[in-house]
């Protein structure tokens, strides 16, 4: 696993650590990875065996594993998170499909300074990790790393009941929509922002902002 942590855990790294085995199971009970697959399976993607697609801040890989569930296809997909364990725990669950693993890196970093080159990516995931992070900082260390024009996916924590008691269970702070529009729109094109059908679990906590890289 290539690293590109600091050498002091901090608070999150040290709760998904202790969480990424009960993490893995809860997310997989509610449908999520079945969700973000069908909703990427909707989108036209332009991208092939030459692509190159960050999913950051992949926690258990259930978005790298849904983007492969989706039938995309990249020449590599790397996943990044600041939790060994669960790195640890996506590494586990990619290996069991030799198509999967052996286009994966697993990379541990902080999404606040990846250790990629600018304009790298051809896509970039980014699902329920910037409520951890300052998210101007967090959309423009995104922008970087995109060629210009390249998606982002990016699906924040919404404003909600259960984002609420998410909030409080995962120490985490939800961010405003209208300031996610605003800050996003200083290096994206929003393209669209949509929900999940209502009868799909993640629509109760999650929302979906499509984003091109300007
Ligand atoms: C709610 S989980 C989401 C995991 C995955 N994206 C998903 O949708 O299932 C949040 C993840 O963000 C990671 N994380 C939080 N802050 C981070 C940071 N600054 N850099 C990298 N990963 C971070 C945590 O370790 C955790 O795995």
């Amino acid at each position: 696993m290539a690293r590109n942590g600091t050498a002091v855990k901090t608070k999150t790294q040290g709760l998904y650590d202790r969480i990424a085995d009960v993490q893995n199971l809860a997310m997989k009970i509610n449908g999520y990875r079945a969700s973000v697959a069908r909703y990427l399976r909707s989108l036209e993607l332009n991208i092939g065996m030459d692509s190159l697609v960050l999913d950051a801040g992949c926690g258990t890989g259930l978005v790298t594993l849904a983007f492969h569930d989706a039938g995309l296809r990249a020449k590599r997909i790397t996943s990044l998170d600041l939790s060994f364990n669960s790195l640890a725990v996506a590494r586990e669950e990619f290996s069991q499909k030799r198509r999967y693993s052996r286009r994966t890196d697993i990379v541990q970093a902080n999404v606040l300074k990846m250790p990629f080159a600018d304009e790298t990516f051809d896509l970039l995931l980014m699902c329920g990790v910037l409520e951890y992070t300052p998210l101007d900082t967090g959309l423009c260390e995104a922008a970087r790393v995109l060629k210009r024009g390249a998606p982002l996916v990016f699906l924040p924590v919404k404003p909600s009941i259960v984002g609420s008691v998410l909030e409080l269970l995962y120490n985490f702070k939800i961010h405003p929509l209208a300031k996610v529009r605003r800050s996003a729109a200083k290096y994206f094109n929003i393209l669209g922002n949509y929900d999940f059908p209502i009868t799909e679990p993640i629509s109760w906590s999650k929302t979906i902002f499509l984003l091109e890289k300007k």
